[in-house]
């Protein structure tokens, strides 16, 4: 029996060479590996061999048929790994496009105020987005029956601990947190979200950011408040910007003024944007009234200074051209990929 053990292995030996498509590999498992095949008549045969026989044609069956098993399966793992490499890499196709990401327009012209005030010396100051009408209104030297006031124009939440509270509806909330907490000099902006109960338009929405700035000190002029804003103006807008000062009124601030620049649509000419003026108002600046100095304890005969304040979506119209502010919050991919 023996000898006819070596001569299956010799036979297998021969078969196992031609093991290379589907066919002969299935072919080789119905000769040698089913139950009615070559290697289970040898099993089948081994209850007949005597005793002493028994150990050594046991081991050799085995090694013959682990070695039958092992090709076959070998085979089959190769045949199938080229099945599914030729499947699934096709190196002829075009690569994808790896698309990163951008920081939002708004966060970009963020970044770039905060970076142009740093370089000018100002601090960064932050405060809460829920007030109480004293730092958004009363120590502002709003009159009680201004119209801000309103429900029309804020958002007002429901009183806690008898206090009125709102949404702040500029950032001038900090500039009275920062006089009543710290003593001058103080130099900073505050940029943030505000809210305004206004209906959303193409022009304006009801929550947007502001950058305001604050710059308390002895002799603190208008000409100081004009070169520092005229210097900002450049670097966000070019330096070619034509700009002009208008006599306006806030009641924080006395002086107060507003800042225009040349329409970037028309040049100056006039249009639909500028409205026929060729201007665009960029923001709202003034000398800080005496009475909030006083209000947060400062006094109006020792210090004087500026403030100032812009919305960073308006900016960021201007210099981006996109013509319709909602834009700006409607996350629509194919616009924000733009910038
Ligand atoms: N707080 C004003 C606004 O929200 C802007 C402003 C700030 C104007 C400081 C003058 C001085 O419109």
């Amino acid at each position: 029996m023996i000898q006819e053990l070596l001569a299956l292995s010799e036979q297998l030996d021969t078969d196992i060479q031609t093991l290379n498509d589907e066919q002969s590999i299935e072919a080789f498992r119905l000769k040698h590996l089913v139950k009615k095949g070559t290697l289970q008549t040898f099993v089948d045969r081994l209850r007949d061999v005597p005793k002493e026989e028994k150990p050594i044609i046991g081991k050799t069956l085995n090694e013959v048929r682990r070695k039958a098993e092992q090709a076959w399966t070998e085979a089959k793992d190769s045949i199938e790994n080229q099945k599914n490499t030729t499947a699934s890499i096709d190196v002829t196709l075009p690569s994808r496009r790896q698309r990163r990401g951008t920081t939002h327009p708004i966060t970009q012209t963020l970044d770039k105020a905060i970076a142009v005030f740093k370089k000018l010396g100002f601090d960064i100051a932050e405060g809460p987005d829920i007030e109480n009408d004293a730092h958004n209104f009363g120590l502002l030297n709003f009159a009680d029956d201004h119209p801000a006031r309103d429900m029309q124009d804020t958002f007002f939440l429901d009183e806690k601990h008898g206090e009125k509270l709102l949404l702040r509806t500029h950032t001038s909330s900090v500039q009275i947190r920062l006089m009543t907490s710290q003593k001058p000099p103080i130099r900073a902006i505050m940029p943030g979200r505000v809210y305004r109960n206004e209906a959303v338009s193409a022009r304006s929405l009801a929550e947007f950011h502001q950058v305001e700035g604050l710059y308390i000190d002895k002799n603190v002029t208008f000409a100081q408040l004009k070169g520092t804003l005229v210097a900002f103006a450049k670097e966000m807008y070019g330096k070619d910007l034509k700009y002009r000062f208008r006599p306006s009124y806030f009641p924080f601030t006395e002086p107060s003024a507003e800042m225009d620049i040349t329409c970037y649509l028309c040049g100056g000419k006039g249009c639909r944007v500028c409205k026929y003026t060729g201007w665009l108002e960029i923001l709202g600046c003034g000398m800080v009234h005496p009475n909030v100095l006083r209000n947060c304890g400062i006094d109006p005969d020792e210090y004087s200074g500026y403030a100032f304040g812009f919305g960073i979506e308006r900016v960021t119209l201007l210099t981006t051209g996109i013509d319709d502010i909602r834009y700006l919050y409607e996350n629509d991919v194919r616009v924000l990929r733009q910038f």
